[in-house]
């Protein structure tokens, strides 16, 4: 995807500042494809029209690898020149009138390994056309803001592609001569190119009937290969759960008679938007409990909930460019958290959410807002795209409208949504348009008081740091709480100025009861929890008539994204984790004592006191909780997982990886030792009883119990009796779905018992069939604790298993990821070995698929952090990489990145 065709030059970046309306307008498109793997005809026949606000140019159309036969301009032969990749027209009709353009191209789409734009997998086309792909499709503006009207007419052979699909409405369909058939599409709304689909092939849907709130009917359905429609289940049951709830809790119906969701195995993110025709991976689509997990019944409903939910954030209001696109990301990841949280039901299980989100935030985007790649959710510049949706667009970018959800109330917030699609449906608009909407309809609020330093969250990047120190005055029984932030540096961003920061907090005594808040110059106290905002570098807040030196509870459900720094006492982390009603700050408190024992042994001269990195006191409070018959078991599940490595990491100005692996499985093994007793209780207490449900509630149950068999096992791994190991063989032949059965096998490979080697080769087996298991089969293994460099070794071993093939990513991601990007201690070798790989995985993956070469090349983002020998190594791998003059500029911009000295 070089930007010069003939490879040459730097490629160039794009800069937010630069941007311009189109010069042209394209109003409507009628699509003619021959659809055929080695070469597929299209004919493009649009109306277009001068842009009367725009100075007078020629028409510059994007397209890529494209074989261009014809072009017509009402009806008749033009000149055209190309300039690079594009096609450009010079002499076209003056004035404002309308004209026909007609383009004929071919293309390859077999020869499409990129899955970008027209590709076929096994034996179907598909198509992904976001962020540009459409212009691997046909010439095209192909950007977000030109909004066009499309009719569609797939043609094919009818044996090998019964099945014709693209967005909006079916108008016409028949048989034609030699064994080919078509199907006519009509899209009765407007949208960019990014949002076309179509899908040919042989497939089965499972067809589900629904009745809107105002009684309009609509047909849902959801497209697999023929022997997958017993796996469709829980997908049509999420589909039809996202249409309810988006009615209910925005009065945002579904606006199409026809919903359609395919699942493909060949697709390099989680899933595609398209307008009435969602394109999906299928790891987020299929789903029986005897193959997929509670987590992946989890992802599937989030995912299923974050495509629909697009229909209206990001279709009906699209983003006016690139730069833009946490407009639609950020908004749809809150939306589709919200929807799970709401699903969950209670507060303990909403809690659980927000904390598994919070969890990805930290050890995700935290790392990569510290990193070379990092940049503010609204970027500045970029080179590649498609290397732009990422965990800051997508994960920060809805912590961001969840602090506008916070700063404006639940229903502020559903009255700003509404004035912004009063105001923007159907036009393509910038993050300053949203926020400027839910501000509007909020006056007199903290946003609207302060909207434009608000949006600095939206330009500046990095993660700011919020230092908060208390001091109690025990004669005036006053409490002053001084809280300062500063952000650290990041890529062409040196100084950053103050961020505005909702910090929800609420004060304990020692016993852990809620105090009453009552702030200097209030009449009377007024509630136990209250949103402090922050939006200078240093403040101060003074509560009154507090009767004893308060614990404070800050950040209450993670109010803000940022690093919270506090300097508690064990004592006062104990009693948080013990007692704060705010479950969020219950687990943070946990996890700070964790963290803090963590980096205590990580910095100590030497590992003799490994075996007793937690302390007596801690370890009673973790059994507690344990115990606890009041908790739920997901939320002892969370709390008694420790901080990941990759987390740990973070804290550290230099990192030993070898160091951090050691002190964590350390602390692992003294849980298991320590806690004997009580992971024996909490296994033999959590079997489930009766049919499997994916339910939070089972979920969790099933959660913990997996993670009591995983420390039964370490414990007796570590003191040599093999009797947990045993039954938890006997768990993974007996299990009755694939969440206990697969926590079982992980438990084995987790502690190297032997019995983990048949186990293994038993569950490839019995699932080799199931390209989804077998992703979990290679990824287990890849992501496996370290025993002595066993798993590079291994990993290799696998590269070379028939079951293996780099061409899929879901395959190259479950083994080749899990070990680069997901297993710290197995990748940072002292002997380098783990860099060469990587060097040589994203070289060979970069001429087959460069969007997802790119992603593994981001393994390394942080290598500036790593203490020698690794940093110098890390260096050299990078440079390897760097020194190929034939990169893809996806790979070239994080490499480039990667080795600038900022
Ligand atoms: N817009 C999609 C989503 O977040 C994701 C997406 C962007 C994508 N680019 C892609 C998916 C390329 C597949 C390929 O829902
Ligand atoms: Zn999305």
């Amino acid at each position: 995807m070089l930007l010069m065709p003939d490879g040459q030059g730097q490629p160039t970046a794009i800069h937010r500042s630069d941007y311009q309306p189109p010069a042209w307008w394209i109003d409507t498109v009628e699509l003619t494809f021959d659809l055929d793997p080695a070469k597929t005809r299209v004919l493009n026949k649009m109306r277009l029209r001068r842009n009367p606000e725009v100075a007078a140019q020629a028409l510059r159309l994007d397209g890529e690898e494209l074989n261009l036969s014809r072009v017509l301009v009402n009806g008749a032969g033009t000149s055209f020149k190309m300039d690079g990749s594009q096609l450009v027209l010079e002499n076209l009709p003056e004035g404002p009138e309308p004209f026909d353009l007609e383009i004929f191209t071919t293309c390859a789409p077999d020869k499409n390994t990129q899955l970008m734009g027209l590709y076929v997998s096994q034996g179907t086309f598909f198509t992904q056309c976001e962020a540009e792909g459409f212009r691997r499709i046909t010439y095209f503006l192909d950007r977000p803001d030109v909004m066009a009207s499309y009719t569609v007419t797939l043609r094919a052979d009818k044996a090998s592609y019964p099945v014709l699909l693209s967005n909006g409405n079916l108008v016409e369909q028949g048989d034609l001569d030699a064994g080919r058939h078509f199907a006519k599409w009509h899209d009765p709304h407007k949208k960019p190119c990014y949002l076309f689909a179509l899908v040919a092939g042989k497939l089965v849907a499972r067809q589900q009937r629904i009745l809107s709130r105002s009684g309009t009917e609509h047909l849902l359905e959801v497209y697999v290969r023929p022997g997958d429609l017993g796996k469709t289940e829980h997908a049509m049951n999420s589909l039809m759960a996202s249409v309810a709830w988006d009615e209910a809790r925005f009065g945002l119906p579904l606006d199409l008679e026809r919903f359609m969701i395919v699942a493909t195995s060949d697709f390099n993110m989680g899933a595609m938007e398209n307008k009435g025709l969602n394109i999906f991976n299928t790891k987020y689509v299929l789903a029986s409990e005897a193959t997929a997990t509670d987590t992946d019944f989890a992802n599937i409903e989030a995912v299923v909930g974050h495509e629909y939910f697009h229909n209206w954030t990001g279709n009906r209001i699209t983003c006016r460019d690139w730069f833009q696109l946490s407009l639609k990301e950020g908004l749809t990841v809150f939306r589709d958290q919200e929807f799970s949280m709401d699903m969950a039901g209670n507060p303990s299980a909403r809690a659980v959410k927000r904390i598994e989100d919070v969890r990805v935030l930290r050890s995700a985007q935290f790392p990569e807002d510290a990193g070379p790649m990092a940049h503010p959710v609204r970027p500045d510049s970029y080179i590649e795209i498609n290397n732009f949706y990422t965990v800051t667009i997508y994960e920060k970018g809805a912590e961001v409208v969840r602090m506008m959800h916070h700063l404006v109330g639940r229903d502020g917030f559903a009255q700003g949504m509404k004035l912004y699609f009063a105001r923007h449906d159907g036009q393509a608009v910038t993050c300053d348009d949203f926020a400027q909407a839910i501000a509007d309809a909020n006056p007199g609020s903290a946003l609207a008081l302060q909207l434009e330093p608000f949006k600095r969250w939206y330009n500046q990047a990095g993660t700011p740091r919020v230092q908060a120190s208390g001091l109690y005055d025990a004669e005036t029984h006053r409490y002053t709480l001084t809280l300062r932030q500063s952000c650290p540096a990041t890529p062409g961003q040196p100084h950053k100025e103050p961020f505005v920061i909702p910090v929800e907090l609420g004060l304990l005594n020692h016993e852990g009861q809620a105090l009453a808040l009552q702030l200097e110059g209030e009449q009377t106290a007024n509630g136990n929890s209250r949103t402090l905002v922050l939006d200078g570098a240093e403040q101060q807040w003074t509560f009154i008539n507090v009767a004893q030196a308060p614990v404070p509870s800050l950040l209450r459900g993670f109010s803000a994204p940022v690093v919270l720094e506090v300097d508690y006492s064990d004592a006062e982390l104990l009693t948080l984790l013990a007692h704060d009603s705010d479950a969020f700050n219950r687990w943070e408190a946990g996890q700070r004592l964790l963290l803090r024992r963590a980096l205590q042994a990580i910095t100590a001269p030497d590992d003799s006191q490994d075996a007793s990195i937690l302390d007596e006191s801690l370890l009673q409070a973790l059994g507690q909780v344990l115990r606890d018959p009041q908790l739920d078991a997901a939320f002892k599940e969370l709390v008694l997982t420790l901080p990941s490595e990759t987390y740990i990491a973070e804290q550290l100005e230099v990192v030993n990886p070898q160091r951090i692996h050691a002190v964590r499985e350390a602390m692992r093994l003294q849980l298991a030792l320590a806690l004997h007793t009580d992971w024996q209780a909490t296994y033999e207490a959590h079997q489930a009883s009766g049919a499997y449900r994916p339910d939070a509630a089972s979920a969790g149950r099933r959660a913990l119990a997996g993670l009591a068999l995983t420390m039964l096992c370490l414990g007796a791994q570590h003191g040599g009796d093999s009797i947990w190991p045993g039954k938890t063989l006997q768990r993974f032949k007996d299990a009755g779905n694939m969440t206990d059965r697969f926590n079982a096998l992980a438990a084995l490979v987790g502690c190297g018992h032997a019995l983990a080697a048949p186990a293994l080769e038993r569950f490839h087996s019995w699932f080799k069939d199931d390209p989804l298991v077998l992703d979990k089969w290679f990824a287990l293994q890849a992501g496996a604790s370290d025993r002595a460099g066993h798993v590079l070794p291994l990993v290799k071993q696998l590269m070379a298993h028939p079951d293996f093939t780099i061409k899929n990513p879901n395959r190259a991601r479950s083994l080749i990821f899990s070990y680069c990007n997901a297993n710290p201690g197995a990748f940072h070798r002292a002997d380098a070995a783990g860099y060469v790989f990587w060097s040589e995985r994203v070289l060979e993956l970069d001429a087959i698929n460069p969007q997802v070469a790119a992603r593994l090349a981001r393994a390394l983002d942080r290598w500036k952090k790593l203490a020698e020998p690794w940093r110098s190594s890390a260096r050299e791998a990078i440079a390897r990489v760097a020194a190929r003059p034939d990169l893809s500029n996806d790979v070239r911009e994080v490499i480039t990145r990667a080795l600038a000295d900022e």
